[in-house]
């Protein structure tokens, strides 16, 4: 380990952030019940132009009046290289209830743009009197993101979360598909006559999940676009889980219980990672640094191991 230790991250659930657009308040009352972790109510790209001060007015309305229970509240914000985001943010602190926890800023470039945000609702929080500062979530969505990823992650105490925003992410690549993550057709090995797929958002995801650990910021993995296809989700669930993000974002209420179930460490999981610690600790007793469990080396990096999956479960239980 380095000399500066590696920050944790904020210790609250956030296996599932269930999106709706600020434009359809008949919605808000089934988000608020459903079972993910983290609300976002949306003013960007599900809120055509017109619709924004409306939805603007919904979402302040919702904050106040709807019991969101013990779930993250979230209000995704529009980009800063649009005429709303500085009344999207104004509006919000001024007028919506404290209830308000995280801002979304989506397609974040430079630590500048969090720098901006920031400046504005510092003001307007001291200017308000808000006792509650808000955190805020950014999406990596385009290619000065992820080549800045770094700077962003460290870029305000304020910053709680990092999602990746698969769409936006290709477009600004210039990535030749139309889908919302998961496999793509044209990304595939071939050999003997056999296609095998890989995964194209690997890399991307692996930057995120290393920028997020470093300070102390979790890491989630965006929208599967096909809400139709369980297995599909499923699996790019389950790949962003083995790289170490803690959720998944749903964009259909559908997606809500498979984001849970992968992102949940499983009863054989965390019963199979306090095994190791009890091997562990028999094998310190006995003054070992090392022993085997079921055939295999387990060491002191295996407790680290175990820990986060133990510390995870443990986590999502007491919330
Ligand atoms: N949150 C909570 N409930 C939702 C919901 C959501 N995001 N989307 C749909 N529902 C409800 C519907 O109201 C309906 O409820 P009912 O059974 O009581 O009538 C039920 O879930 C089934 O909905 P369905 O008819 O399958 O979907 P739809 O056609 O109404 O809406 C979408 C589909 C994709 C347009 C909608 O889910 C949506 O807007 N998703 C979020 C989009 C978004 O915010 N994108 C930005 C981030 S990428
Ligand atoms: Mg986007």
């Amino acid at each position: 380990m380095s000399f500066r230790l590696q920050p944790a991250p904020p210790a609250r659930p956030n296996r599932c952030q269930l999106f709706g657009p600020g434009s359809r308040p008949a919605i808000f009352e089934k988000m608020a019940t459903s079972a993910a972790d983290v609300i976002n109510l949306d003013l960007e790209d599900s809120v055509a132009p017109d619709d924004k001060p409306e939805a603007r007015k919904n979402i302040i309305q919702a904050i106040g009046d709807i019991d969101w229970g013990k779930k993250t509240l979230s209000v995704r914000i529009n980009g800063l290289d649009t005429p709303y985001w500085h009344r999207d943010v104004i509006d919000l602190l001024e007028q919506a209830s404290d209830r308000l926890d995280q801002i979304m800023i989506p397609k974040v470039g430079c630590a500048a743009d969090i720098y901006a945000v920031d400046a504005l609702v510092t003001a307007v929080e001291a200017d308000k009197g808000r006792t509650r500062p808000i955190s805020f979530e950014v999406i990596i969505e385009s290619a000065a993101g992820i080549s800045h990823v770094e700077e962003i992650a460290a870029a305000s105490p304020r910053l709680a979360a990092m999602s990746l925003g698969a769409a936006d992410f290709a477009a600004s690549m210039g990535m030749q598909t139309t889908g919302i993550g998961g496999t793509q057709e044209n990304y595939y090995m071939a050999r003997d006559g056999q296609k095998h797929w890989s995964d194209p958002w690997h890399w991307a995801q692996t930057a995120i999940v290393a920028a997020c650990r470093t300070h102390g910021v979790l890491p989630v993995d965006g929208p599967f676009g096909d809400f139709s296809d369980d297995e599909g989700f499923r699996a790019q669930a389950r790949r962003s889980a083995t790289l170490g993000m803690v959720g998944k974002w749903a964009i259909h209420p559908k997606q809500i219980a498979l984001a849970n179930e992968v992102f949940t460490p499983s009863d054989e999981a965390v019963a199979e990672a306090q095994e190791i610690l009890a091997a562990m600790e028999k094998a310190k007793a006995e003054g070992a640094g090392a022993t085997v469990y079921k055939g295999r080396l387990v060491d002191i990096a295996s407790i680290k191991q175990a820990e986060v999956i133990v510390r995870q479960s443990q986590m999502i239980r007491d919330q």
